[in-house]
């Protein structure tokens, strides 16, 4: 059983990191014309959506590693559930750095391997921990993604409707976790997930 879980982490590590995203979902910028956007503008567009494809590997790995360990078969399939529509979320912004000729971050195999331990940490400790760090992590990622709707050109509709949708979602997964039983992320640990976040998303920017 231990084993069919790593075996089932491993594959996803490998699909999320070396292979091309399938949605399930239509990405909302489907039929969205491709906006005419100057090269800075879509320098910074390409920017902020590699950002949040990282956060979508991380989203991949917290999921998988915090279905692996828990023991409760319900709450796994939920868990394995977010990380479904996180998929489309990761092909989402995949598809997004594709049209605005931007690569993914070259780091994207040290972040899912640390977002992986992180998420390990918190789903050893109990169950209702691990569903509290999944809400922490969704509200901080929700609060990134408006942020990125005030900053996006506001021209790339196409970019700005993926993060719409993104954001929705993630606020959907935060009050998920909360009726499965959250229990709060004490303040001095949301406090250390803002500041690793803030070092995830800063250099995501560039590399
Ligand atoms: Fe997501
Ligand atoms: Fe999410």
């Amino acid at each position: 059983m231990q084993q069919d879980r790593l075996l089932c982490a491993a594959d996803t590590a490998l699909r999320t990191l070396f292979a091309t995203p399938r949605a399930n979902q239509p990405s909302p910028a489907a039929g969205i014309e491709e906006a005419d956007l100057s090269a800075a503008e879509k320098k910074l567009s390409g920017a902020y959506m590699r950002v949040n494809h990282v956060g979508e590997v991380c989203a991949q790995a917290l999921y998988t590693a915090q279905a692996m360990v828990t023991k409760d078969e319900r709450l796994r399939e939920h868990l394995l559930e977010a990380a479904q529509e996180e998929m489309d979320h990761l092909a989402w912004t995949h598809q997004r750095l594709q049209a605005l000729g931007e690569r993914p971050s070259l780091l994207n195999p040290l972040w899912f391997a640390g977002a992986f331990l992180i998420g390990t940490v918190a789903a050893k400790v109990s169950d209702r921990a691990s569903l509290g760090f999944v809400e922490e992590t969704e509200n901080q990622v929700s609060a990134h993604l408006q942020s990125h709707l005030d900053r996006l050109p506001p021209q790339d509709a196409a970019s700005l409707a993926v993060v719409a949708q993104m954001k929705d979602d993630e606020e959907r997964h935060a009050a998920a976790a909360v009726d499965a039983g959250a229990i709060p992320v004490p303040p001095p640990a949301k406090a250390l997930m803002r500041v690793a976040a803030k070092v995830m998303t800063t250099t995501a920017h560039y590399i």
